[in-house]
């Protein structure tokens, strides 16, 4: 078995981490605007398990030496995962991040001041949340959630004025950003917030990313032209690895796996070049024998369901109407009347559906057509039905 890193880290050491040397050039130098005051705003998009968060964290420990880079993950924020979504949940994770990150940096973080502020404003502090004694206000009013949020969306600036002297800026990243969907009217609720604060802060660059398929609204509600940042946002792509790259990165990392040209067109034909996949797939190929096609599509329909458990448990929260959809679309992509004639429905009860699955990356809208894009799980739902007769809706 090869050493190839497992699919499920987060952050890879600089061994483990191959290439993306232009995106790595590229982001380092649009952030280094940050120390002339230009700080710029970035999403990063790329389709699911492209490397985004790997990416994000090299990133961090590049930039790590000038500036404050504060990384977080909002999947990770207590109110997300107590299913308990607020804005009031998110901004004590993001206060949190913020002050932890800057303690961990020996920065000046205001204690007293931000004491004297939430004593000022009356507020009640709760201490569950609470790390290294920071204290979290209790909010009871629209009136104090404002105030709290100018004070969380402001904080950053605030620490930056105050540590001029160890650092040239601020740099926030917010992985996993997509999340904010799950807090009712997002938009006006959260969103435009945010922007009005983060774009008035030329010292404080901010790069959001998540697992957003590329037709995700969310996308175009953040970066497009009539998006909340008016096309004020840059927005940078990471693309799958090429067959030259993915190629090199097995000879580097992986010599043992070995390839006849037709077999290692069809590795990379299975993997799509997507990382996590060639680290999963690599890692269950035998060593040192050769494989040809036949061997590579053996071993991969073999071991599928382990190289797609991510897609499988994805699939398993679909409700059935949703997997009805998927399974309509194997055969061939079709229109949306087309679908509900086949489902035996109305049109209009789709469009949700569809949203969704669209959002999810599972499927998308070609020319007026749906298909399912999730090509490897297209073909676990064949196999499995040429295996059982039925099509896993229960796993
Ligand atoms: N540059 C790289 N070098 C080696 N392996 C990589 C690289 N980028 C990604 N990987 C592999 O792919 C896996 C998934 O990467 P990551 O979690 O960063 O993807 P993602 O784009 O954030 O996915 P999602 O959209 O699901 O959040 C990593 O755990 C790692 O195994
Ligand atoms: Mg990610």
């Amino acid at each position: 078995m090869s050493n190839l890193p497992w699919a499920d880290s987060k952050k890879l050491d600089e061994k483990d981490f191959y290439n993306r040397e232009q995106e790595i050039n590229n982001l380092s130098n649009i952030l280094d605007s940050t120390g002339e005051s230009h700080a710029p705003k970035i999403l990063l998009t790329g389709i699911r398990r492209v490397g985004k968060t790997v990416l994000l964290n090299r990133i961090k420990d590049i930039m790590d030496e000038d500036y404050l880079v504060i990384n977080m993950d909002f999947s990770m924020s207590q109110t997300y995962q107590k299913n308990n979504m607020s804005i009031e949940g998110l901004l004590d994770y993001y206060y949190n991040q913020i002050i932890k990150e800057s303690k961990r940096r020996k920065l000046n973080t205001l204690d007293s001041k931000i004491n004297k502020f939430l004593k000022s404003n009356n507020f009640k502090l709760k201490d569950v949340l609470s790390f290294e004694h920071i204290p979290i206000p209790v909010i009871t009013s629209k009136r104090d959630l404002n105030k709290y949020i100018e004070f969380v969306f402001n904080l950053p600036e605030k620490i930056y004025e105050k540590n001029k002297d160890k650092i040239k800026g601020v740099i926030i990243i917010i992985d996993e950003f997509q999340i904010i969907k799950e807090i009712g009217n997002y938009l006006e609720s959260f969103l435009w917030v945010f922007r009005g604060y983060i774009t008035g802060q030329p010292n404080i660059a901010y790069i959001l990313s998540g697992s957003m398929s590329l037709q995700d609204n969310l996308i175009s509600e953040i970066a497009g032209l009539n998006g909340v940042f008016g096309g004020g946002m840059i927005t940078i792509h990471v693309n799958p690895f090429t067959k030259e790259t993915t190629r090199k990165y097995l000879e580097e990392k992986a010599p043992e796996i070995m390839f006849t040209d037709d077999g290692f067109e069809r590795f990379y034909k299975c993997t799509s070049g997507i990382p996590a996949y060639i680290n999963i797939f690599g890692r269950l190929l035998p060593s040192g024998v050769v494989l040809d096609e036949r061997g590579v599509v053996e071993n991969f329909d073999n071991n599928l369901p382990m190289i797609i458990t991510h897609l499988i448990n994805q699939w398993n929260r679909l409700t059935i109407k949703e997997k009805d959809i998927i399974i309509e679309l194997l055969d061939k992509p079709l229109k949306r009347i087309e679908l509900a004639d086949n489902l035996g429905v109305k049109s209009g009860s789709l469009g949700g559906k569809l949203n969704n699955l669209i959002n999810q990356g599972l499927i998308s809208n070609v020319n007026g057509k749906y298909e399912v894009t999730a090509l490897l799980l297209k073909r676990w739902l064949i196999l499995e039905y040429e295996k059982n007769n039925i099509y896993p809706y229960k796993i």
